[in-house]
């Protein structure tokens, strides 16, 4: 059944708070697993991606407590996780294959590592051969894809890692084992990806070095995290009020790590209308958080989105390819070749759905160029991927017929209230019977 969205009725208002991080809620649920003692997360996401992790800690020995929108994670310790009898199925998450696999390379028993259709066709040579040169050994399909087994090595070696690709994904999977090897683990990139895994660990009582380093080993102590609104579903809300003549919504206590906030730069320089106003009370070593009010502000400019702010706005590429889609003028993506390798070809995603709306997409390797338009009605594919469906169901909200979006159940995975949170703000979506 199609998901559909259709021309909101009226402006979009009101009070929200999006669901927590999901970056951030994975690395919860594995340094909580990891730590010795009890750990508390607070309002961690719930989402599928965010199970699969938890469900394959609690595989390796964490227990885990429920009590309304505080988990409690009882961790073993660092030398405490136990070989699970089973492959462990990552689902859709991406993150949780990758972090997980730094982890379980570096202990004294073998495990597997799986996950579903899309999960199993990306790339993990690029956190295979920075494993390898640690000492772990790790098998893969032919084409480098999961399902993964590890071969688990208790006496892996520290690495000076210069990451050709910024990906948070392959830094935290070196940090990860580098936390059970031998001397200094260092993982350099060629631009910044987000930093949680840098900011996290120490609340966790390990020592960082300077940047992604930290010396090996070292254990984990129990902590208490409070996950952030997450910036990357905040982006979905900020775009639909851009969007919705008169809107006017107000987005509380929302990540506002400079690692990740990249969008809302480029959605200002787009002429929209956000006011970000900072949590002033918050560490600056620790997550910063605020609150953004949105108003609608006309019709966005078409950018030039400059490459330097696409790591820091990675999962936002989709949403800001729809904002451009009936923007004035020509949006430019260029430096995005990593869109590429998500949960789907997003380029192609996005370019094929807004090309069946009419609007004119070109696309190259790594970018797109996107000119707006008045996007037409029409059944497109998400092709199961969550941020591609929540995007065009975004646009549907400012389209006369709306769009029918098949592949949309997967939206489950990173934001399982957004119908009903669009719908409180005054959203037009919902499944249609076909
Ligand atoms: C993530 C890193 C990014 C991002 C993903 C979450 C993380 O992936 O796209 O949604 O939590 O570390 P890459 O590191 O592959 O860019």
């Amino acid at each position: 059944m199609p998901l559909h969205a259709e021309t909101a009725a009226g402006p979009l208002t009101g009070t929200l708070t999006p669901p927590g991080d999901k970056s951030i809620s994975h690395r919860s649920l594995i340094f909580g697993g990891l730590a010795e003692g009890e750990s508390v997360i607070e309002d961690l996401l719930v989402s599928a991606d965010t199970t699969a992790t938890r469900n394959a800690m609690a595989q390796l020995g964490a227990t885990f407590t429920d009590d309304g929108n505080v988990i409690r994670v009882r961790g073993l310790g660092a030398a405490g996780l136990g070989a699970p009898d089973a492959p462990l199925d990552m689902g859709n998450s991406g993150t949780a294959m990758r972090l997980l696999a730094g982890v379980l390379a570096a202990q004294p028993f073998d495990s597997v590592l799986t996950g579903d259709a899309s999960l199993n066709s990306r790339p993990m040579r690029r956190i295979i051969a920075p494993l390898e040169q640690m000492g772990g050994r790790i098998e893969a399909t032919e084409g480098g894809t999961a399902p993964l087994k590890i071969h688990g090595n208790a006496a892996l070696q520290g690495i000076d890692y210069a990451s050709p690709v910024a990906s948070a994904q392959i830094k935290s999977c070196v940090l990860l084992a580098g936390l059970f090897a031998a001397g200094t683990s260092r993982v350099t990139e060629p631009r910044l990806s987000r930093d949680h895994t840098e900011r996290m660990l120490p609340l966790f009582g390990v020592r960082m070095g300077e940047g992604a380093s930290l010396e090996g080993p070292q254990g984990l102590k129990a902590a208490r995290v409070r996950v952030p609104a997450d910036p990357s579903s905040a982006a979905f809300l900020v775009a639909a009020a851009l969007l919705v003549p008169g809107s006017d919504i107000l987005l509380r206590n929302v990540g506002l790590n400079p690692t990740r906030t990249a969008f809302f730069d480029a959605v200002k320089a787009m002429g929209g209308n956000l006011e970000i106003t900072p949590d002033a009370t918050i560490a600056e070593d620790l997550e910063p958080i605020g609150d953004i009010r949105i108003r609608h502000s006309g019709r966005l400019r078409g950018i030039d989105l400059p490459p330097e702010w696409v790591p820091a706005m990675i999962d936002e590429v989709p949403i800001l390819m729809a904002l451009a889609a009936t923007a004035e003028g020509r949006t430019r993506v260029t430096e995005a070749a990593e869109l590429r390798v998500k949960e789907s070809d997003r380029l192609a995603v996005m370019a094929r759905g807004l090309q069946a709306m009419g609007i004119e997409v070109t696309e190259r390797p790594d970018g797109v160029d996107v000119m707006g338009g008045q996007p037409a009605s029409a059944r497109v594919d998400a092709v199961n991927d969550h941020r591609c469906a929540m995007s065009f169901a975004v646009l549907g909200q400012v389209m006369a017929g709306g769009v029918d979006i098949d592949g949309a159940d997967y939206i489950d995975t990173s934001y399982p209230g957004f119908v009903d949170d669009m719908r409180s703000a005054g959203a037009n979506l919902g499944k249609r019977a076909e």
